[in-house]
């Protein structure tokens, strides 16, 4: 069951999947506390690190108890995307002051956002599998990191072609895949394609973790036992739920996974305030931490007011009552 990457080894593959504007520190901080052993930045423009853009800096920051963490890179140039690797592994870029080196570079082949598409990067390189070669064998060669590449099971219905892509990364080099078992034409939406995620595991030799549509750990079994996938990667299954990881992990160990109290769910809902404005400080955590406090309390009685008042909450003592308030409710 377990992964070896290079000196990493991940003992049970329940990943955190990258997601810009939400897995930042203080999120993978609490997915990490329950559970979620291999977390992943945000994706990061490797043409921004390439200018040495300080904002950039920022989200590509990693903090000393993040190991083991992957970054994501996202790009469409080999070149560029290397030189950005190379200068995270010798901590060469002006600004960057991560405490630790990332244990994988991955390469974003599955952002379906027309901005990022139009510009041939994100899920617009499984449309050529050459490019995808170039890119895995160029970030290889800048660096020691492993590289490991996040793709979707194809452009549109009649493109899967995700067996042949990750089957070009892995003769460039990549050391695993993740497959989001949806084309770049359903954006997020339902089925997720658990075909293709079986084909890409019969079609290469390197780790294949599956992706989409986990949300309990029924959907993570029910993903391996039909991919042979040799892990899953969790995205919006944990938002306002990081206990996920930890859920997913006893049932794969034959246990019976613990479902929080609500009482517990706001405990990790005010954890995860408090390490938004320890890490951002006010007013962007306070920004930030509406749309996580609004997952949190999802299906709990007063949900709906709640949502209403924090929207309106101006400062963080407000935001602590409001908590309370929603606590009181339910319990
Ligand atoms: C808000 C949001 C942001 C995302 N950002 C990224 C990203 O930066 N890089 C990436 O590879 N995938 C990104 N994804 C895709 C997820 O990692 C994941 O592949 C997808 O949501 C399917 O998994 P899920 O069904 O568990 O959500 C994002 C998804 C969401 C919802």
């Amino acid at each position: 069951m377990a992964i070896v990457l290079k000196d990493t080894v991940i003992k049970y593959p329940v990943f955190l999947s990258p997601m810009a504007g939400v897995s930042d520190y203080p999120f993978r901080s609490l997915c990490r506390l329950h559970g979620a052993f291999f977390t992943c930045t945000e994706m990061i423009s490797a043409r921004a690190i390439q200018y040495g853009d300080i904002k950039t800096a920022l989200l590509a920051k990693l903090y000393p108890d993040e190991k083991p963490i992957a970054m994501q890179l996202f790009g469409s140039e080999p070149d560029i995307l290397a030189k950005a690797a190379y200068k995270i592994a010798s901590c060469s870029y002006r600004g960057y002051e991560s405490a630790i080196l990332p244990a994988a570079i991955d390469i974003n082949m599955g952002c379906p956002v027309k901005k990022v598409v139009n510009n041939g990067e994100g899920s617009a390189l499984m449309r050529d599998p050459d490019i995808i070669y170039k890119i895995v064998k160029a970030v290889c060669s800048a660096s020691d990191i492993p590289v490991t590449v996040k793709m979707r099971a194809g452009w549109d219905a009649s493109h899967l072609n995700a067996p042949e892509c990750a089957l070009a990364a892995e003769s460039a080099g990549a050391a695993l895949v993740c497959v989001h078992g949806r084309t770049r034409e359903q954006m997020y939406s339902p089925p997720v394609n658990l075909d293709i995620i079986k084909a890409v595991k019969k079609a290469v030799k390197i780790p294949v973790i599956g992706n989409g549509g986990i949300y309990d750990p029924d959907d993570a079994v029910k993903m391996m036992r039909e991919t042979s996938c040799d892990g899953v990667a969790i995205a919006r299954g944990a938002r306002g739920n990081p206990r996920i990881f930890a859920q997913i992990i006893a049932k794969m160990k034959g246990e019976t996974p613990y479902y929080p109290t609500a009482g517990e769910i706001l405990d990790d809902a005010v954890r995860h305030l408090c390490l938004l404005i320890e890490n951002k400080g006010e007013p962007s955590a306070l920004q930030e931490a509406r749309g996580h406090l609004i997952w949190y309390v999802k299906g709990m009685r007063g949900a709906s007011l709640f949502r209403e008042e924090i929207n309106r909450a101006r400062d963080k003592q407000r935001f602590f009552d409001l908590i309370e308030k929603i606590r009181e409710e339910n319990t």
